[in-house]
Parts: C-alpha cells; sequence; structure tokens
C-alpha cells in the first residue's frame, strides 16, 4: 500500500510543471533561435497545449546576455504570440521559478553560442567554465527535460555538435535529439546522406526528416513572424511543415 501510494504521488508530481525543452548548439548559425521561436508557436497553437487563463501553456525563452530573443520578440506585437516569451539576460533563476506552475506545459529555451567558452578544458573537466554565459547554461540543463542539437550539412556544424553532445549533454545523463536544419532542397541529397550518416554512426537520435531552407525563415525572423502566421502558399506551408514535424518529434521524445 505504502508502495502503491508511492507510485501515484510520482505520476502527481510529474503531471504538475512544465516540461523544458533547450535548444543548444555549441556553433551559432545552426538555427537555435529559429527553431526555438517556431517550435513554440506551433505547440502554443496546438489544442493540447492551451489554457483558458491568460498565462499561455508554453514558453519561449532565451538566455541569452545579449537578449537576441527579445529583439526579435520586439518586432511582434505580444497580442498575437501562441506563447508567452521570457528574456533572462543570463539571470539565473528567472526559469526555475516556473518549475512547479501547473499551468506552464512547456518552456522552450533558446541558448546561445559558446564557442568561446573554454576550449582547452582538458577532458574530463567541465568546458563551460565560469562565466555569465556559462551560469545561465548551467541553469537550464539542470532543468531540461530534452535537448535538441541542430546541426546542418555543411560540415561546420558537425564537430561542434558531437562536443555538445558528447562534453555537455551525455556527462549530465540528458536526453536528446539532433535535427538537421538548412538542407537545401534544391541541392538534391547528396549532402543530407552524408551528415545523416555521420549522425547515425555515432548512434545519435536524430529527426527523420530535416528542416528545409527556405529564405522565408530568414524574412520572417526580420519580420517577428513565426511559422504560424506565414502565408498559405506551397513553400509557407512545406516550412511550416517542418516545424510541426519537429514539435511532434519533440512531444514523442518527452
Ligand atoms: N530552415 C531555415 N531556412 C532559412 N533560413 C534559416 C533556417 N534556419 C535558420 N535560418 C537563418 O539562419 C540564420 C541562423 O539561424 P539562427 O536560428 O539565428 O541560429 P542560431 O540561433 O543557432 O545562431 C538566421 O539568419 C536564420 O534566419
Ligand atoms: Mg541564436
Amino acid at each position: 500500500m505504502p508502495l502503491a501510494r508511492a507510485a501515484a504521488a510520482d505520476v502527481a508530481v510529474e503531471a504538475v510543471g512544465p516540461k523544458y525543452i533547450i535548444f543548444i548548439q555549441q556553433k551559432g548559425g545552426a538555427g537555435k533561435s529559429t527553431m526555438t521561436v517556431n517550435t513554440a508557436a506551433v505547440a502554443g497553437r496546438s489544442s493540447l497545449l492551451q489554457n483558458d487563463i491568460e498565462d499561455a501553456a508554453v514558453i519561449a525563452a532565451g538566455i541569452d546576455p545579449q537578449g537576441s530573443l527579445e529583439t526579435w520578440a520586439d518586432r511582434v506585437p505580444e497580442e498575437v504570440l501562441p506563447f508567452d516569451y521570457v528574456v533572462t539576460k543570463g539571470r539565473v533563476g528567472e526559469l526555475s521559478k516556473f518549475k512547479d506552475d501547473p499551468n506552464r506545459k512547456r518552456i522552450f529555451v533558446d541558448t546561445p553560442g559558446f564557442m568561446e567558452i573554454d576550449p582547452d578544458a582538458a577532458w574530463g573537466e567541465d568546458p563551460l567554465g565560469q562565466s555569465r554565459v556559462a551560469e545561465a547554461l548551467f541553469e537550464v540543463l539542470e532543468l531540461a527535460h530534452l535537448a535538441v542539437v541542430p546541426i546542418t550539412p555543411e560540415w561546420l556544424s558537425w564537430k561542434p555538435a558531437e562536443f555538445t553532445i558528447e562534453r555537455i549533454l551525455k556527462p549530465r545523463k540528458i536526453p536528446f535529439i539532433v535535427v538537421i536544419n538548412l538542407h537545401e532542397p534544391r541541392d538534391g541529397d547528396t549532402a543530407l546522406k552524408k551528415v545523416k550518416r555521420w549522425i547515425d554512426e555515432r548512434d545519435y537520435p536524430r529527426m527523420p526528416d530535416p528542416i528545409r531552407k527556405y529564405t522565408i525563415h530568414a524574412h520572417a525572423a526580420e519580420n517577428g513572424l513565426t511559422v504560424v502566421e506565414y502565408k498559405t502558399s506551397g513553400t509557407a506551408l512545406r516550412a511550416r511543415e517542418d516545424f510541426m514535424n519537429l514539435a511532434l518529434t519533440i512531444e514523442q521524445a518527452l
């Protein structure tokens, strides 16, 4: 009986409070920020993640001391966003305060690149070292239920992805998925196959299909739009489909 009660209590504890999904990759430019706002938008529109109250069930958060998510969000009228957003500017404690909030279901966290952080750290030593970025990263790594590691067909992003997984995520036992971004559909499959093989050789879980490169995403970022507001052209629908796919893949992995 005490055992059964403990199990029931565990379930209850699990059900309260949001799941934190962090987008992390040592190198900039692979799509962390793009993925954060767009998956938050898709999830925020999902009927499974709605709240009747004012607090949105989905939060997009940025922990970059430079506040890059804020730059984006500044261009959006807040009432049109299907999620709340939080910009911590590297301040610790801003995201953990949602931990037990029963009204929040998903918190998607954009993280800064950290190429600049102690590249010489010895193996076995934590390469994040000490800095404002590192402190902010430590907090979200502590909170994370899942990490999404963006990678591109361009080989420059591969080593930093491996570093992120082997040195940051695996030692902390954070479950992760690798997502290929910026696949150019007009280029054929050669580069795509190569990066897929590289990921599979390492036995990293990955989203089967890539997120395609569409100029519309870059324009949207400039205008503070997310995929759910794209006009319904063929390209816009395909662009949106990619992020719906990502949002579903994340849900499955949680
Ligand atoms: N799938 C995509 N299609 C087109 N442009 C993209 C795509 N993903 C990212 N970008 C663009 O590439 C650049 C880097 O993406 P970003 O999300 O800012 O990367 P990170 O946050 O990892 O540095 C941005 O200009 C962004 O608009
Ligand atoms: Mg970014």
